[in-house]
């Protein structure tokens, strides 16, 4: 996300709105998904996108069971899969994985998460999600929960500070954004402020949660410190302005209480929905049919 230019940002999210897909567009194209590390939205939504747009779809998700168990390396295994794919989309634990993946690939690599640095395409859904809620991404986004490790947060910072938005940040201790990050998004164009989870239900147009990365956590010790130390109620919402929208990438585990999900503002499985047409329209962009 941090080199896409804010025009590129907008010509994706405009060609998944304009929905123009043909289901024979992608017909005879191979997507290979190679995932290292678990997902049920990424995977399957890639997956549906390519077929939807009459692709198909080779792949993995349980990396045991890949040659890598046997100790190839993950620039062997893209090299190899380069030559029966015409695009492949790699979500792995290491940072820097899907840029390496690029470097020796001869097709398209896609990053479907690449340890608590970068997940582009959620980010994109994210910021399609928020225009088709508000008409705009200048909006007040506050962003709770693991700002530290999750990297969808990262992501959809970096897209929101090339369109002007301000960026309110309220974590449990230990899981504050890096001063390097703040800067970084300030740099881009945005206003970033750190506030209270109150503050944030108060004045935020976004309510962007996460849950916290367990699976990041050097010493488990250091995860028990922070279970449960937030949780978005209906109470809690009770104050906040009209047009809140409660946004989250999934999966949750306790930080929105279902009876949430009840309530207008409750759009976390709009933001599922609309990772579809986000991906259809990157699958077709990159693939040269649109
Ligand atoms: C996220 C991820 O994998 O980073 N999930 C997703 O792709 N929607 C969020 C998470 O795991 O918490």
């Amino acid at each position: 996300m941090r080199e896409m230019s804010r025009e590129e940002i907008e010509h994706i999210l405009n060609t998944a709105e304009r929905a123009e897909f043909r289901g024979d567009m992608l017909q005879g194209r191979v997507m290979c998904t190679l995932f290292f590390e678990p997902s049920t939205r990424t995977r399957l939504s890639f997956e549906a996108a390519m077929k939807r747009l009459g692709g198909e779809v080779v792949g993995f998700s349980k990396p045991g069971a890949a040659s890598l168990s046997k100790g190839e390396n993950l620039t062997d295994t893209i090299r190899t899969v380069s030559c029966y794919s015409d695009v492949i989309v790699l979500r792995h634990p290491r940072e820097g994985a899907a840029r390496l993946a690029a470097e020796v690939s001869d097709v398209p690599v896609i990053n479907a998460g690449d340890g608590s640095n970068q997940h582009p395409t959620q980010a994109l859904t994210d910021l399609y999600t928020i225009r088709k809620e508000h008409g705009t991404l200048r909006v007040r986004v506050a962003m709770v929960g693991d700002l530290k490790y999750a990297r969808t947060v990262r992501s959809l910072g970096h897209g929101l500070a090339k369109f002007g938005a301000r960026i309110m940040l309220s974590s449990p201790p230990g899981l504050e954004m890096s001063p390097e990050l703040m800067e970084e998004l300030e740099g881009m164009g945005a206003r970033v402020e750190v506030c209270s989870l109150e503050e944030a239900v108060e004045r935020a147009e976004v309510l962007y949660v996460t849950r916290i990365q367990k699976e990041r956590f050097p010493d488990p010790e250091e995860y028990r410190k922070v279970q449960g130390a937030y949780r978005i109620t209906p109470e809690l919402l009770e104050g906040a302005p009209q047009n809140l929208v409660v946004l989250h990438p999934l999966p949750r585990v306790d930080e929105i209480s279902p009876e949430v999900d009840h309530t207008p503002r409750a759009r976390y499985f709009h933001q599922v929905r609309n990772s579809i047409p986000v991906r259809m329209a990157v699958l077709a962009l990159l693939l040269g049919v649109v």
